[in-house]
């Protein structure tokens, strides 16, 4: 017996890998993660499937919910919105797993900020503007963040941030990182990326908040950065048709001479 993690995507049906669905297909018990695993998808789940949402369970009951599965021999599809590796609380129930003695395996999924940025057509990392994409958030309810993971700190690096669970304290995010990367920076608010309903907002840091509606509490990545919307950035060299390299050859000695033939 197996629990099989999953990673249901952004929240469109068709956005999980074939892997994942082929194993919801197979597992006669599915736990998903509440709204945000869209429902389309348990119509993969075999007829007489024991199908739960979890969200109004704790970690003890899922993990009964796994025991009792595992008694009967079950294979578990485990379901949990965009991918496992960020902010899944997939970690805990492996912790539990390894202690109980279960087998389990990860599939992962298409993350909501890779969601934002294909529905922005955005390149987060351009030559020459940007280089690195900072996934992060800010302190919740549940969730304090250690100590120098401020948004701040990750601002002065000039990164594209793909800030999560923050749309909520959208004016605190604007404070804290107009000082950093300009008040006329590009900043978009994708809210249920890929979702039937979704909305996208194109702002700049100053005027974002006037543009950002209420409805919009929930559910939304901010992604902020020079490379949003920049035209003035360079080519890759990959491309350059005078690089040399293995796959392309160029020049009397190119630098991969065995690969040229
Ligand atoms: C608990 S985290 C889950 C993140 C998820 N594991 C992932 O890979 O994106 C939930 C947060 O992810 C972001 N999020 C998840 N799905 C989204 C979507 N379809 N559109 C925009 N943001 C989304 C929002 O910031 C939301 O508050």
């Amino acid at each position: 017996m197996t629990v099989h993690f999953i990673g249901a995507g952004p929240g469109a049906a068709d956005l999980i890998t074939l892997r994942g669905r082929d194993l919801i297909a197979a597992c006669p018990v599915c736990l998903y993660a509440g709204s945000l695993v869209p429902e389309a998808l348990l119509s993969h789940c075999p007829e007489g499937a024991r199908i739960v949402n979890t969200a109004r369970l704790s970690l003890d009951d899922i993990m009964e919910e796994i025991a009792a599965a595992a008694a009967a021999g079950h294979d578990v599809a485990r379901l949990h919105s965009g991918d496992l590796s960020v902010w899944s609380a997939m970690g805990e129930q492996l912790r539990r797993l390894r202690e109980m003695g279960i087998a389990y395996d990860v599939t992962p999924g298409v993350p909501s900020f890779a969601a934002a940025a294909a529905e922005l057509g955005a390149e987060l990392t351009l030559p020459g503007v940007a280089q690195s994409v900072i996934l992060t958030r800010t302190s919740g309810r549940a969730t304090a963040m250690p100590e120098g993971e401020t948004l701040a700190n990750f601002a002065r690096t000039g990164a594209t941030l793909a800030i999560h669970l923050s749309v909520h304290v959208l004016d605190k995010v604007v404070e804290d990182l107009t000082p950093h990367y300009g008040a006329d920076c590009p900043v978009a608010v994708v809210w249920r990326a890929s979702w039937p309903d979704q909305r996208i907002v194109k702002a700049t840091l100053s005027t974002l908040r006037t543009e950002v509606g209420e409805e919009m509490a929930r559910t939304a990545l901010i992604l902020v950065g020079r490379a949003l919307g920049a035209e003035d950035f360079g080519e890759s060299r990959l491309y350059a048709a005078d690089y040399d390299r293995r796959f392309r050859p160029v020049g009397a000695e190119p630098r991969f001479p065995e690969t040229s033939s």
